[in-house]
């Protein structure tokens, strides 16, 4: 498992190459109740997707909380999806899969979303149905050769946040301040001023982009420098 993680305020986040798993997923140590979700999962590609994901972000719990084991936490899901560890309620999980490579991320400091995306994907909703005014102004002044990049960024931003903050929102109420990230701020349904997403990117092996968003305890209205870890 390849291990890029990253400690800061008990936060660390993990990646996995899909194609470093082992051909009989069995070999994992992943618990049954993992393996009886995965069932549920047609896609052979998408099963082991889903149980990449699991063993990193078990292997991401144990890595921030080497007091709790977890190959054996029992890992709930909401209704809405949003995956929580039973045994720990302080503790703030996200996982994101994608082709090439799974994800997760783990917090003590509150809410955390994470999401990636392979840089070859194209297929993305129209950037007008979730794009802000000010995002699409941005983007337009990259040169061409930038443009999907960024678009890419702005993308796993915004879905980073979405898990993160797990109440109803949407991409468009979600507003990216800068293309330098670290100021993410919700302002739709109702703008709040607030800051609410401390938002990092990454980029992987050059091959995939990464964003994490944090939700802090209380709102910040610092400017990005003061926001940046
Ligand atoms: C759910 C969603 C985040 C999944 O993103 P995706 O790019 O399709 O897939 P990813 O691989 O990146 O993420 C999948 C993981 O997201 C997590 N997830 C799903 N729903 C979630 C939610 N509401 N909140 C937080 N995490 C969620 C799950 O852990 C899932 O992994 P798993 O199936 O292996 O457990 C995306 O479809 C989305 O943005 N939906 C809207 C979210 C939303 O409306 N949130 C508010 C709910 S009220």
């Amino acid at each position: 498992m390849d291990r890029v993680d990253d400690r800061q305020q008990g936060l660390v986040w993990r990646t996995c190459p899909i194609r470093d798993l082992p051909q009989d997923l069995g070999t994992l140590g992943l618990p049954a109740s993992d393996h009886a979700r995965a069932a549920s999962v047609a896609d052979p590609a998408a099963r082991r997707r889903f149980l990449g994901g699991r063993a990193v972000l078990r292997a991401t719990i144990t890595e921030l909380c080497p007091d709790l084991d977890g190959r054996t936490v029992t890992i709930a899901v909401a209704p809405t999806g949003r995956p929580s560890i039973a045994e720990r309620a302080d503790l703030h999980v996200s996982v994101s899969h994608t082709r090439g490579l799974a994800a997760a991320a783990v917090s003590t400091g509150g809410p955390v979303g994470i999401d990636v995306e392979p840089l070859e994907r194209t297929a993305l909703p129209p950037g007008r149905a979730w794009l802000t005014r000010g995002e699409q102004a941005r983007l337009a002044a990259h040169p061409p050769s930038e443009q999907h990049r960024q678009l890419l960024r702005l993308w796993v931003a915004k879905e980073a946040t979405l898990k993160a903050h797990d109440t109803r929102i949407t991409r468009r109420g979600i507003a990216i301040r800068t293309d330098r990230g670290y100021a993410v701020e919700v302002v739709e349904p109702e703008p709040d001023g607030a800051v609410v997403a401390l938002l990092r990117w990454e980029a992987i092996a050059h091959r995939f982009v990464l964003a994490i968003a944090t939700l802090p305890g209380r709102p910040m209205r610092a400017g990005p420098s003061a926001l940046r870890p």
